[in-house]
């Protein structure tokens, strides 16, 4: 053997996980929406740009490693306990870093069937089993759920609601799925579009948090708070899961600008309404103009829906998922193709800009009427 030859192998089954593929940015199109990652239509607060601009002259010195100020602010807009409170850069980092935490080899993590991808990355990486729990009507069920909990399993992820479907669990579904699953097992609720959602029987979890030693609640600042550039989330835990959470992530792990803007924005809370009164008005326009075409619109309770084209029988096909999102891109409308999250024959749009929104049922209905 020649051993020159030889180079490190990762752990088993990190060559097994599937890279996670963001959404596409650029389509060449002199006028682009970005529809494709469920990105802010308003931007982020003034306020927030203002406090990132004000820290460029302290770039050379280390952030706080703890976020305190960041917490804080979280703590007073939400009234939670700062000390239960761990950032992240993004909430895609706290996923990871739960799972890094509680998951081994032999362990075994529940997700759902079009449930966010990074789950199954997360639990991979950390040497454990996904275990997918079919939807019902592309909604998370807790009893597939619940029928799928071995002695192996020590967590479970629920994005709720769920992207890239859109739909939600009523709390007290979410209420009994915590109650049936044993104590050693960590249920995630990620709550990255708790503030788009209008549902009198939706709760992101805090609740839950309080009240159990098994739950934490993760939340974003890329969504509503229009700051997916920055990277930060942070997530809402029992003292015991933030004590472990602390002493693994890196020590500086959330970078100074992000803490200022984040500081910033959780203030501005007009801003966030602004947000969501935005989406209010939009999400049902959208939802319903398109449905006026003859797609179908899963429900939808974030800030994106998801569209279903016809199947597509063969490559050359012209009125599926493919050829419209072919399509959209050369009209300067990006949407998300859905191939890897088991729904080839969808595509998922934000909520964008009263603009964007319009050029794309613009689009959408050329693409219908055959017009290319
Ligand atoms: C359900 C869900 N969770 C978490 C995230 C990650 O968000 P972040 O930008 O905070 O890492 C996303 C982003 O698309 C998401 O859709």
């Amino acid at each position: 053997m020649n051993s020159q030859l030889r180079v490190p192998e990762p752990r088993p089954g990190i060559l097994d996980i599937a890279p996670y593929v963001p959404g596409k940015s650029a389509t060449g199109h002199a006028t682009s929406f970005k529809l494709s990652s469920n990105e802010s239509a308003l931007g982020p607060s003034p306020e927030a740009i203002a406090a990132y601009r004000d820290v460029a002259d302290t770039l050379h010195l280390y952030p706080d490693g703890s976020s305190a100020k960041l917490r804080a602010a979280i703590a007073e807009r939400h009234g939670l306990h700062a000390d239960h409170i761990v950032c992240g850069a993004g909430s895609d980092e706290l996923l990871a870093l739960l799972a890094h935490a509680y998951l081994g080899p032999g362990d075994e993590a529940i997700h759902t069937a079009h449930g966010f991808l990074v789950y199954p990355i997360a639990i991979r990486a950390s040497g454990a089993v996904p275990v997918v729990a079919p939807e019902h009507a592309l909604t998370a069920s807790v009893d597939e759920i619940l029928a799928r909990v071995t002695p192996r399993t020590r967590m479970v992820f629920l994005a709720n609601p769920n992207n890239p479907t859109g739909t939600y669990v009523p709390f007290d579904e979410v209420k009994r799925l915590h109650g049936a699953l044993p104590e050693r097992c960590l249920l995630v609720l990620d709550a990255a579009y708790a503030e788009y959602v209008r549902r009198n029987d939706y709760a992101a979890g805090v609740e839950l948090v309080a009240s159990a030693g098994n739950v934490v609640m993760t939340r974003t600042f890329s969504k509503a708070y229009g700051l997916a550039a920055l990277r930060l989330g942070w997530a809402y835990c029992p003292a015991h899961v933030a004590d472990a959470l602390n002493r693994i992530r890196g020590p500086f792990n959330v970078n100074g600008p992000a803490i200022a803007a984040g500081v910033a924005a959780v203030r501005d809370q007009a801003h966030i309404d602004a947000a969501v009164a935005h989406n209010e008005e939009w999400l049902p326009w959208l939802s319903g103009r398109i449905a006026e075409l003859g797609l179908e619109v899963t429900p939808s309770a974030g800030n994106f829906i998801l569209v279903h084209f016809p199947a597509e029988e063969s490559p050359e096909e012209t009125t599926g998922a493919h050829a419209a999102d072919a399509f959209l891109s050369r009209r300067g409308v990006v949407l998300r193709r859905m191939d890897s999250y088991g729904l080839p024959g969808a595509l998922r749009a934000s909520i964008g800009s009263e603009e964007a929104n319009r050029a794309l049922v613009a689009a959408l209905q050329d693409f219908m009427s055959g017009t290319l």
